[in-house]
């Protein structure tokens, strides 16, 4: 039997909630298909950022290494760990460590789903630079706390960066509805985003089946609020990708719907999965948290492993159960709680016998 070595993260706050009620839908939809997962729990966290010093040991990347995915809850206790510890000391080395330079996040409304647009026929995939841009980290800081203080972050773009994500978007944008629109701010970065509509201009000349669109970043904010059924690949850089995304989790409902997969589309090493959320210190340990942006993620990650037919199990049972928003959690409307949520999917789940064409995972 097919088996897949998983490392699980839950991490801190609602993200321990989240991964505890998302695999046994995993489990059970692996199962249905003909596969298992070996688990391994890394409890790497804030706590253990207490006790130790560190987010992860020394080692951590290596003991990550071996395995064939990632999945992970969130991280961050804001109250006692600064979060730029604990994002630098877990999140962002993992993705640099294994190039995870795809960041994918697809934005539509489940059935049943009350958003805050009027319009919910939509459908986009966003893709984020996930390794450089803005996020680089170059700069630095003189003069601190003087009058004559100098605070400069300066944004990295090379060829190889912006064509390999932006490759990955019109391959992406071929297999969906052919369309891709890139990022921009050209008529204000004269430099970084001048050089990558060049990129994105000369790619195009590869894929002439794809229907290239130049947005800047705050027309494609405002379009997709007022026509996101216009829109189907979004490819943006690391900055924009992680505001526009934002904008993606809220018109699909909120962050508990909002899944990601960070992938180095190239293979040799795991790819990672979590849900866009924090881990919500407001709201854990009441059972409060939406468990569907985690389960939406572990079916990004079997599409990603191969398990296509899992993955869209997994999305047809949780569109089953979002379309009756009673069995939801309170963010949604319903008065579920967070196991009884991922329990109502995990009874939905049809194996693979069905011949039920279940919706696929991020169309
Ligand atoms: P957050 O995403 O944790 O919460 C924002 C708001 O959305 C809160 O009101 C929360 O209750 C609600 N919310 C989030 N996920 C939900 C879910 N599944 N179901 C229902 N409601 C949900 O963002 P916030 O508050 O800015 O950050 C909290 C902590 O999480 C910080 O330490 C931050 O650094 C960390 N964080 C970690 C991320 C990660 O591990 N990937 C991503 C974003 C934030
Ligand atoms: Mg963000």
């Amino acid at each position: 039997m097919r088996s897949y070595d998983i490392a699980l993260i839950p991490g801190d706050g609602i993200g321990k909630e989240v991964v505890e009620a998302a695999m046994p839908v995993l489990r059970k939809a692996a199962g249905q298909n003909g596969f298992t997962l070996k688990e391994t729990v890394y409890p790497w966290s804030c706590n253990v950022y207490l006790e130790t010093g560190r987010m992860m040991p020394e080692d951590g990347v290596e003991q990550l290494r071996r395995h064939d995915s990632i999945l992970l809850g969130a991280v961050g206790w804001p109250d006692r760990v600064p979060d730029s510890v604990s994002l630098h000391g877990l999140l962002l080395p993992i993705r640099k460590a294994f190039d995870l330079y795809v960041n994918m996040r697809p934005h539509r409304m489940l059935p049943g789903v009350t958003g805050p647009l009027r319009a919910t026929d939509f459908d986009i995939l966003c893709i984020r630079e996930n390794t450089e841009g803005e996020y680089s980290g170059a700069g630095g800081r003189v003069h601190v706390g003087t009058p004559a203080e100098v605070a400069v972050e300066t944004s990295i773009f090379t060829r190889r960066g912006v064509e390999r994500v932006l490759r990955y978007g019109f391959e992406q944008a071929r297999r969906r509805r052919g369309k891709l629109a890139s990022v921009t701010k050209s008529n204000a970065q004269k430099h970084s985003m001048v050089f990558w509509d060049e990129v994105t201009e000369a790619l195009s000349a590869e894929y002439p089946d794809v229907e290239v669109t130049r947005y800047h970043v705050d027309a494609i904010a405002a379009r997709m609020i007022t026509h996101p059924g216009s829109l189907d690949v979004v490819v943006a850089s690391n900055l924009f990708g992680d505001i526009l995304t934002d904008i993606g989790a809220a018109i699909q409902g909120g962050l508990g719907f909002a899944a990601s997969a960070n992938v180095n589309p190239s293979g040799g090493v795991p790819s990672m999965f979590e849900p866009v959320h924090g881990s919500a210190p407001d709201i854990a340990g009441r059972g409060l948290s939406n468990p569907i942006a985690t389960i939406w993620s572990g079916a990004l990650m079997f599409e990603h492993l191969g398990e296509a037919a899992a993955a869209k199990a997994i999305m047809a049972a949780v569109e089953t159960v979002a379309g009756a928003p009673e069995r939801l959690t309170p963010d949604c409307g319903g008065s579920a709680n967070t196991q009884e949520v991922a329990e109502a999917i995990a009874s939905e789940l049809q194996g693979c016998q069905g011949t039920r064409a279940g919706p696929s995972v991020h169309a």
